[in-house]
């Protein structure tokens, strides 16, 4: 699935009726962060999903609530599917709190992909806030996998604190055996921190990478990716280049009832992902 590719809507009565949940399995749950988990599940039925890097399922812990969460695992390879999740309300809680061997379900995947292809042949720069690596990793390891179609390829990382840090084995791994350039930043660092402190923002102007020939993907919190992306283009990466992962409320997750609306756009299905011209005039207004 490409940008701007929309769902098919939903027929009724359709066993592949998007509305309806399927059964998986946890098999695995890892701490990641002191709030941050990263689930594994397997399918009841066996049937794995096929996804694309950049989209999303919704997670429905049964009896307290469905939620949109990316999926954060590997899409070259076979295996669980994974999704990593902060904790932050009460859903996420009954999700990253169920126990080993518990049933979810899960619609989707749904929306648009990072597209990470269309960077083939020139630079990649990801720029990462927060939870905002997990729905990036995925086409991380893309690149990592398809290495040498791709020429610099830089990662900005920016955690609140080192402890906050996500992935921190692989992200050694993408710079000692992928010649990824890592740059990783926290908010606030104690003593032992010998990294940068500061905004991941404050990377931008400073990171090597040709801007006419670069695809910049970024997620974070809004503001942040408000900053990045005009920063980007400041350097000189085209506005349609530069790709970023919108959060909304969702509820259908399939363009039907207008929860994640942002002016014409129904986040769920343009995107979460979208090129930063469309979002241009949307991320100037307020209260969107
Ligand atoms: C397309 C998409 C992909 C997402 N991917 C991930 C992911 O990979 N990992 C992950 O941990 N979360 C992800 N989220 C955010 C996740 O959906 C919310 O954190 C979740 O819905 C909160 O539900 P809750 O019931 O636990 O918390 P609630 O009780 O609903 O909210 C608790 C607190 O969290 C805040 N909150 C709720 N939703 C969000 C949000 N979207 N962004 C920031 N703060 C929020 C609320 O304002 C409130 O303060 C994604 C959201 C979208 C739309
Ligand atoms: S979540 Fe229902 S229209 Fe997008």
């Amino acid at each position: 699935m490409t940008l701007l590719d929309r769902s098919p809507a939903p027929t009724p009565g359709d066993p592949m009726d998007p509305m309806l949940p399927r059964r998986f399995r946890i098999s695995h749950t890892r701490q990641d962060t002191r709030d941050t988990w990263t689930l594994e599940l397997e399918p009841v039925d066996g049937l794995p999903i096929g996804y694309a890097a950049g989209q999303f399922t919704m997670l429905d812990a049964f009896g307290v609530g469905e939620v949109p969460i990316s999926i954060s695992g590997d899409p070259t390879r076979p295996g669980p599917l994974e999704h990593t999740i902060r904790d932050v309300g009460v859903v996420t809680h009954a999700l990253i709190t169920a126990p080993t061997g518990a049933v979810l379900g899960v619609r989707g995947p749904f929306g648009t992909s990072w597209d990470v292809a269309d960077g083939e042949g020139g630079d990649v720069v990801f720029v990462a806030g927060g939870i905002g690596l997990a729905p990036l990793r995925p086409a991380l390891l893309e690149v990592v996998a398809r290495r040498d179609r791709y020429n610099r390829v830089v990662l900005l990382y920016g955690a609140r604190t080192p402890e906050d840090i996500l992935f921190g084995d692989e992200l050694r791994t993408w710079a000692k055996d992928h010649g990824v350039v890592v740059e990783v930043t926290v908010d606030n660092g104690q003593h032992a921190w010998r990294g940068r402190v500061g905004f991941v923002t404050q990377l931008v102007p400073r990171a090597g990478f040709d801007p006419r020939n670069t695809l910049a993907l970024v997620c974070g919190p809004e503001t942040m990716m408000g900053y990045v992306a005009s920063g980007l283009v400041d350097r000189g990466v085209p506005e349609n280049r530069v790709r970023l992962s919108m959060e909304r409320n969702m509820k259908c997750g399939v363009g039907l009832c207008g929860h994640c609306q942002l002016r014409e756009l129904f986040v769920c299905v343009d995107g979460p992902v979208h090129a930063y011209d469309q979002l241009v005039p949307l991320l100037a207004s307020r209260e969107l």
